[in-house]
């Protein structure tokens, strides 16, 4: 059994540490505690630990002080377009986070006077917020005695406790929930919150555990049973599907097209290359928008504006981008043209330098970026 913090009838304090304890004081001397949303308003936590959903913090930083230096609070989030907050959140991934963030300002705007509200269970009917979500924000905004369980911490619980079984089975997510909240402090749940955070990203990482310096070794079953290794039990590794796609870098005018992606889907929202499932699509794509086939020349030479009214196209080297479930190989396809092309799907022509000011996935981002260089 582990002890809490007991008080005797003659006042002597016997001070049994316990699991939140030990954290609580580690966390205070060795967990960050400079991070920028810290200590700040509901809105920016609220902004954090949607940030921090599946990104790790040293990423989600520039991003998250982009962030808040335009779209300040839950008001201007609010006014601003899906393309505007898209902008800040690209190649952060995850976009649905940003999209519901978007709509989760304007409903706070619409049901909440503008003011996160501070009922878990408001915060937790607003999108993209789910119940560990929702607890953090609790817990370290408005000091509410709520359990998280994120996949760290699910990590931390698993080996503590000693529990077995894949984390994400119903059964072992439950026995990890009831852990949570038995072992939640009366007091200090911000720091408690933070610590276990810090714990599961700085001491009981998912290899290499630093077991020798973690405040509850003495009390930890996977620790104490030799199990530390063999928990949280691995997930059945399923082969990550590989697909390939061919993206075209249409030029015209030293302009760039770009293609704006319906609201569903990995990138929904987003402005994209056009995007084939072949490379020789691209001669469908050509005679779809009025572009002459017999004025398309794969040219593996030299490239650069045609000096007629010839299309060049060109691939250049491909490179692969992954996704949770699967992984892209991604030829890109250069094509020059004299024209512009008609056009029916919602679209642009930007200078590269705009186009990377654009809400544009990673990899897009990435070739764009190449092509500035060139
Ligand atoms: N992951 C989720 N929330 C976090 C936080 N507040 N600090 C560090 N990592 C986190
Ligand atoms: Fe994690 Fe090791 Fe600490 Fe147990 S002793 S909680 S496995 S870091």
């Amino acid at each position: 059994m582990r002890a809490g913090y007991n008080s005797s009838p003659f006042e002597i304090v016997f001070l049994m540490p316990t699991f939140s304890s030990s954290l609580i004081s580690w966390q205070r001397e060795h967990g960050r505690n400079d991070l920028p949303w810290q200590g700040t308003d509901p809105y920016r936590v609220w902004l954090s630990e949607v940030m921090l959903q599946q990104t790790q913090v040293a990423t989600v930083i520039p991003y998250y002080l982009r962030f808040v230096a335009s779209f300040p609070d839950v008001v201007t989030l609010a006014n601003a377009s899906e393309d505007e907050v898209l902008a800040h959140w690209s190649g952060l991934g995850y976009y649905a986070r940003g999209r519901n963030l978007h709509r989760a300002a304007m409903m706070i705007m619409e049901l909440h006077g503008g003011q996160l509200p501070q009922q878990y269970e408001q915060i937790l009917g607003l999108p993209g917020i789910g119940r560990s979500t929702a607890a953090a924000i609790c817990a370290q905004a408005f000091h509410e005695r709520r359990a998280i369980l994120d996949g760290n911490v699910k990590r931390v619980l698993a080996r503590y406790c000693g529990i077995s079984g894949q984390t994400s089975k119903r059964a072992v997510e439950k026995e990890l929930w009831r852990q949570a909240e038995l072992l939640l402090p009366d007091n200090d749940v911000a720091t408690y919150t933070q610590a276990l955070m810090d714990m599961g990203a700085m001491l009981c990482t998912r290899s290499r555990p630093k077991c020798s310096v973690c405040p509850v070794q003495d009390d930890c079953i996977a620790m104490q049973t030799g199990r530390v290794n063999m928990l949280p039990t691995p997930k059945q590794k399923k082969a990550v599907p590989e697909r390939t796609a061919a993206f075209l870098l249409a030029i015209s005018d030293g302009k760039i097209l770009l293609e704006k992606r319906k609201s569903s889907g990995v990138w929904g929202g987003l402005w994209c290359l056009p995007q084939f499932d072949e490379e020789d699509d691209v001669q469908n794509w050509c005679a779809l928008h009025g572009i002459e086939p017999d004025k398309l020349i794969r040219h593996p030479g030299e490239i650069g504006e045609p000096a007629d009214s010839k299309a060049q196209c060109e691939a250049l080297i491909p490179f692969a981008h992954v996704f949770t479930h699967f992984k892209l190989h991604i030829t890109p396809l250069l094509l020059y043209l004299a024209h512009k092309p008609q056009h029916q799907e919602e679209h642009v022509w930007l200078e590269v330098d705009q186009a990377l000011q654009t809400a544009i996935p990673a990899p897009v981002r990435q070739l764009l970026s190449r092509l500035a260089n060139l």
